[in-house]
């Protein structure tokens, strides 16, 4: 009877040793470039806390809604602290301080009409701002005209957001009496 003998390879030696390197080598590129990718993230997630969480723009500036949804006549914007008053396509924003010591002024409705002379001008009036802490009285374009309160209340400036064409209110900015924007 004949007798087979199988061969089997032995083992090498040598080929294991670097197959062992080679993945050793392999699982040290993965450990390093997860270390990396940590630091990456801590890095970036330090930099971004550098940075506050706020908005550039300037505090004074700020929208107000589409012209089309602000009720005809007078709106009290109470957060700010400011009138808002819509004439069909015309529109003002003038503040609810009062000019003495920063009271909010009331906007009054007269019981009848009134006619008053503004720097030389008739007009009629149905309305006024009063001020509760002194007295003060203002004209319905906040021209002062009784109490303590020195000057006119302030008048801003309006314009149109080219983004959205909502309103914006720019407390920065003063403006004339005679301001009005048409929209
Ligand atoms: S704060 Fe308005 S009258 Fe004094």
């Amino acid at each position: 009877m004949k007798s087979s003998t199988v061969h089997v390879p032995a083992p090498q030696a040598g080929s294991a040793g670097a197959a062992s390197a080679s993945r050793r080598a392999f699982l040290q590129k993965i450990g390093l470039a997860s270390l990396l990718t940590g630091l990456a993230g801590f890095g970036l997630q330090s930099l971004r806390s550098l940075i506050p969480n706020v908005l550039y723009e300037s505090p004074q500036k700020f929208k107000i809604g589409l012209p089309s949804l602000l009720a005809d006549g007078v709106t009290f914007l109470e957060g700010r602290r400011l009138y808002v008053v819509k004439e069909g396509k015309s529109f003002h924003a003038i503040s609810g301080a009062c000019t003495h010591l920063g009271c909010t002024v009331k906007y009054t409705k007269l019981q009848q009409p009134k006619q008053v002379d503004i720097n030389g001008e008739k007009k009629q009036i149905t309305a006024e701002f009063h001020c509760p802490c002194h007295g003060s009285k203002f004209y319905d374009d906040g021209t002062n005209y009784a109490g303590p309160a020195p000057t006119p209340l302030h008048w801003y400036k309006l314009s149109v957001a080219p983004d959205d064409g909502q309103l914006i209110v720019d407390l920065g900015d003063e403006v004339e009496r005679n301001f009005r924007l048409t929209v």
